[in-house]
């Protein structure tokens, strides 16, 4: 009977207990239930949250997408050129117009010292010194060497690059390109300078002019007086030859002074050059100048061209006269056409190369000026009429030439697209282009 008792007491117990024990478990899992669901809300409102952010961050990263394409659009669309560069030195940022100036293109210059691009002549570099002093420079006009060795005069404002607390992060240089209105300005200073000396020069031409006949007839007679044995005919054999020179000079001078006029009419380049090349060579004939070969290159299909053909031949006849001058050892002469560039029709590029004496870097700048010669019976007006004839055309030269070695003068004359073909060298034209005086 205890035996039953004790059974009994403790199945009661052990039911307590386990009562005890599930209630206790039932209110842990309640409390883990509703601790669960409270974190499941939290996460809920976490996630939206973060959809919330995310969107938002979308959001600014479009917009900032925007900003730098717009400023990038910006900076692609100015018409001066930028150039940005880190602390090192080191260009982070190039545009358009700075592609066009400096004719590089960004992808090849990103990364690279800026020095490597853009400096002066002095080799000095506005952005590195102004990163070295911390120092803007404003509206500075400089000249500039560019990467092929091209003289550029531009105007730059060199500004730091600060972040938001203001610490210099880089500088920046915007700069356009003058070259243009320097090299107009220079033309037209030139202009008034012939125009002047045009003046002058028709003026003094006249007043000369009468004498020396006068003086070169009155040598003929006498040089016919004396006999060929009398030492006295020698003497006036050199005034008769010094009046012709003189004669040259002033005839030379009233070419020069006198207002061009072209008679335009559409012409082969090749017969200009053919025709040229005629009376270079009778000239050497006549000088008995044997030691200099004479090569024509000029094989283009098109290079028929609106233009003044016995002008350009006169143009083309004193560049090859001064080869041969500059040959006297002997050498090679070669008339050459081909097309160059792509502006509109592009040029038709006529080059005459002699493998002379060259020109000294000293005077190359001035062999153009009238009157500018070294040879001792030259007028130095040869040039000047090149010039004033090639301008006339709208055209440009340019000069290569390595003492020693030789020169190349370069022509290049605008194709114009009013040219007909078919239709050339036929007759004078009525149309006559009025070229300003003394250009
Ligand atoms: N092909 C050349 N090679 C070397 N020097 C040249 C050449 N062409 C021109 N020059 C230089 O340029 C100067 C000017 O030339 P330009 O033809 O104007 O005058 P010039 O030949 O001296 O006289 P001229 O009036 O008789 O032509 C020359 O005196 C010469 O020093
Ligand atoms: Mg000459």
């Amino acid at each position: 009977m205890i035996e039953n008792m004790s059974k009994n007491t403790f199945a009661k117990n052990w039911d307590t207990e386990l009562a005890d024990a599930f209630h206790i478990f039932n209110q842990y899992t309640q409390r883990l239930e509703e601790s669960y669901n409270q974190l499941q809300d939290r996460v809920e409102d976490i996630d939206r949250e973060m959809a919330h952010t995310n969107a938002r961050l979308k959001d600014k990263v479009l917009e900032l997408d925007n900003v730098t394409k717009y400023l990038n659009s910006l900076l692609w669309s100015i018409h001066s050129g930028v150039i940005a560069v880190n602390l090192k030195g080191e260009v982070t940022t190039m545009n358009k117009a700075a592609e066009k100036i400096l004719k590089l293109l960004a992808a090849e210059v990103i990364g690279k010292r800026v020095e490597m691009i853009l400096k002066d002549r002095d080799g000095s570099t506005p952005l590195l010194l102004a990163l070295e002093s911390g120092k803007n420079c404003i509206d500075v006009e400089r000249k500039i060497e560019t990467n092929q060795g091209t003289l550029k005069w531009i105007e730059s404002s060199v500004s730091l690059i600060k972040d938001a607390n203001e610490n210099t992060i880089g500088a920046v240089e915007v700069f356009r390109d003058l070259s243009e209105i320097r090299e107009l300005e220079t033309r037209l200073r030139n202009a008034d300078k012939l125009a002047a000396i045009g003046a002058m020069a028709a003026c003094i031409a006249h007043e000369i002019r009468n004498p020396l006949n006068g003086i070169e007839g009155f040598s003929a007679l006498l040089a016919r007086d004396f006999e060929d044995s009398d030492p006295r005919k020698k003497l006036v054999k050199n005034i008769l030859q010094g009046t012709k020179n003189l004669n040259k000079a002033v005839t030379e001078l009233l070419v020069f002074a006198r207002p061009l006029r072209l008679k335009l009419k559409n012409s082969r380049i090749s017969e200009i050059v053919d025709k040229t090349l005629f009376f270079v060579v009778e000239d050497m004939k006549l000088k008995g100048v044997n030691n200099i070969r004479v090569h024509k290159d000029c094989k283009l299909d098109t290079d028929v061209l609106r233009c003044d053909p016995e002008k350009l031949q006169q143009a083309f006849l004193n560049l090859c006269l001064n080869a041969i001058q500059s040959m006297m050892y002997g050498g090679d002469l070669t008339l050459s056409t081909r097309l160059q560039g792509s502006g509109g029709l592009g040029n038709i590029q006529v080059a005459i190369r002699d493998t002379g004496m060259g020109i000294k870097k000293e005077v190359i700048h001035k062999i153009f000026d009238p009157f500018f010669t070294t040879k001792q019976e030259g007028s130095g007006l040869g040039l000047a009429i090149v010039n004033k004839i090639i301008e006339a055309h709208n055209g440009k030269i340019f000069i290569e030439s390595v003492e020693g070695k030789g020169t190349t003068f370069y022509i290049n004359l605008p194709r114009n697209s009013n040219v007909d073909a078919d239709v050339f060298a036929n007759e004078w034209e009525n149309n006559i282009a009025m070229i300003p005086h003394y250009l």
